[in-house]
């Protein structure tokens, strides 16, 4: 069941973190004011990215996986989904979470954008280059 809702949740993660990074770039580009809408959509993707995170651990450790992985430890087949994946997930919930206190401290709307683009940008790259894709399709 946990999984199920992980696996699902993680299409509403890339959607709004997708978005997020795109509105970010077109309104560092285009030079637009910073407005509420910005704050809403960048605050949402915080919150989507953070109950990933609180369902991925739970999942973490209820697996049946996790069990085996402690009985026989961790070889090339289980390295992904017992390392690499909640490592670099983890990394860059990191970087998402400090883009948005940094934002935060920023007056300008050029500022905001920029730091925007730049942390949930790279939090973005982190996700996309360890999602356990063979799984997930
Ligand atoms: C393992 C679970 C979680 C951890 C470790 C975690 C960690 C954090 C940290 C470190 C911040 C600091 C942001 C700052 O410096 O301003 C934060 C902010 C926040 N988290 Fe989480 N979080 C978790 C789960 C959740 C969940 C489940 C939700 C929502 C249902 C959530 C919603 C938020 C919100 C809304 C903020 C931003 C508050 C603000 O700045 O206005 N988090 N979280
Ligand atoms: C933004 C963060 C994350 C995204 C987008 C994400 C996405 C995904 C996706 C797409 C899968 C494949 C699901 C499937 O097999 O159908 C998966 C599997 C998994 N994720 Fe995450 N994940 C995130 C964070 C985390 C974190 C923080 C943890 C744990 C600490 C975690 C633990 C797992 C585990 C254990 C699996 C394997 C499920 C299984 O096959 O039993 N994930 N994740």
């Amino acid at each position: 069941m946990m999984k199920v809702i992980h696996s699902y949740w993680a299409y509403i993660v890339l959607a709004v973190l997708i978005y997020a990074v795109f509105n970010a770039v077109v309104g560092l580009v285009q030079k637009k004011e910073f407005t509420h809408k910005d704050f809403r959509l960048g605050l949402f993707t915080l919150i989507v990215t953070h109950i990933q995170l609180l369902i991925g651990l739970g999942w973490y450790f209820m697996s049946p996986w996790y069990k085996s992985m402690k009985a026989n430890g961790i070889d090339a087949t289980n390295r992904l989904l017992a390392v690499e994946h909640p490592i670099m997930m983890i990394l860059a919930i990191v970087l998402i979470t400090m883009g948005w206190s940094k934002h935060k401290k920023q007056v300008k709307s050029e500022s905001k954008f920029k730091t925007f683009a730049l942390f949930y940008g790279l939090g973005l790259l982190f996700i996309l280059s360890r999602i356990p894709w063979s799984n997930w399709f």
